[in-house]
């Protein structure tokens, strides 16, 4: 029996979500080999390394682009090195997972989708919610038809807490959270494109660092241009878990997705009906992650799997700098057809 070909895999960012994707792709993707781990933090990058039996580990993450043994690499730096990462890595012709967003403007993304261009490289943006369980169901059924023509789309992320506010980049909400939900509502709503935005926000779970640009809640209504409304909702701390929901309706019906139970067990007793939830996105979006990386993997290997990339990546970015511009003027936003907010 032939041995199947593996794809060799260097992780860039060994952070929280880096960790977590780190073990997913040792444990969970069997036509990967995680080879190498690079991270600015002396010691991040080895601890972790040593921990997954992962062979090389570096501080610089130019020695791992550099790596021959690497053939592709998963960025999961902070959001603001993504596009210089990705340029990097396409340039050493590796394939590219990147975590969302591919840039922090349009012009770092356009040069992300040169760079991908130029170079001839697999690019895949990490969309989880693509891959989680009811999602990619839900887009069928509007493909299909069976809500007939969408009229109204919702997408909801609830996270868990805020630990520290102080450490939230500006407009985080907007670049790194609803920029899901974003995404989650142009893949409910196939072939259309947002036209307009308007967005709320405020910081209300830790109003002491609202001066400082804090934003933790807000509420985007979206206007598209097949007539769809939508509203994309986001809170950095829900008291119950992390919660993630999307709802396309139309002229012919409904479909949902997305939920928090932990599982499908329910405990009536003395008090009521009791459902455990779940605490983070790594265990709600445990299945999910390791669906978005087997489909980079497959698709790196030459087995094409459908996965968002860069038009995703930038489709969903226009929309998040839109919010950006609506919260400083206080009124809508046009987003231009060109594909900029203005
Ligand atoms: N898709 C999802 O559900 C999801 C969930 C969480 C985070 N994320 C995204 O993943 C990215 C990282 O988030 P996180 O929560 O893991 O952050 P984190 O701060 O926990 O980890 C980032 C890591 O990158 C390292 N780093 C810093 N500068 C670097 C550089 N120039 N090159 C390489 N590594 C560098 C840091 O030392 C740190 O270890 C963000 O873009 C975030 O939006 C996505």
């Amino acid at each position: 029996m032939s041995e199947s070909r593996l794809l060799n895999i260097g992780l860039i960012g060994a952070g929280r979500i880096g960790s977590s994707h780190a073990e997913l792709i040792v444990r969970t993707v069997p036509e990967a080999r995680l080879v190498a781990i690079a991270d600015p933090v002396e010691g991040a990058a080895a601890r972790l390394a040593t921990a997954l039996h992962v062979p090389a580990a570096y501080t610089d993450p130019a020695l791992l682009l550099a790596d021959p043994a690497v053939e592709a690499v998963v960025i999961t730096a902070p959001a603001r090195f993504h596009a210089g990462l990705v340029e990097q890595a396409a340039a050493a012709g590796k394939a590219v997972f990147c975590e969302k967003p591919a840039g922090m403007s349009l012009e770092e993304i356009d040069r992300v989708a040169r760079a991908v261009e130029a170079n001839g490289v697999l690019f895949r943006i990490g969309f989880n919610r693509r891959f989680a369980d009811g999602f990619p169901q839900a887009r069928a059924a509007v493909e299909a038809g069976r809500i007939g023509a969408p009229q109204l789309l919702r997408s909801t992320t609830r996270d868990p807490g805020l630990a520290d506010p102080g450490a939230v980049a500006p407009w985080t909400i907007f670049l790194e959270t609803l920029i899901h939900d974003f995404d989650t509502l142009n893949f409910l709503n196939p072939g259309a494109r947002a036209v307009q935005v308007h967005a709320v926000a405020d910081a209300l779970v830790a109003p002491d660092y609202r001066d400082a640009g804090l934003l933790d809640t807000a509420v985007v209504t979206l206007r598209y241009d097949n007539g769809a409304i939508a509203t994309a909702e986001a809170s950095f701390s829900a008291a119950y878990g992390y919660d993630t929901r999307a709802e396309a309706f139309g002229s012919g019906g409904m479909v949902t997705a997305g939920g928090l139970a932990a599982s499908s067990l329910r405990y009536y007793g003395p008090a009521g009906l009791a459902v455990e939830t779940v605490r983070a996105d790594t265990q709600s979006m445990r299945g999910a992650y390791t669906a978005e990386l087997q489909a980079f993997t497959h698709t790196a290997l030459g087995n094409p799997v459908d996965g968002p990339g860069v038009e995703a990546a930038r489709e969903a970015l226009r929309i998040a700098l839109g919010c950006i511009e609506s919260c400083r003027t206080g009124a809508p936003v046009e987003l231009s057809a060109a594909g900029a907010a203005r």
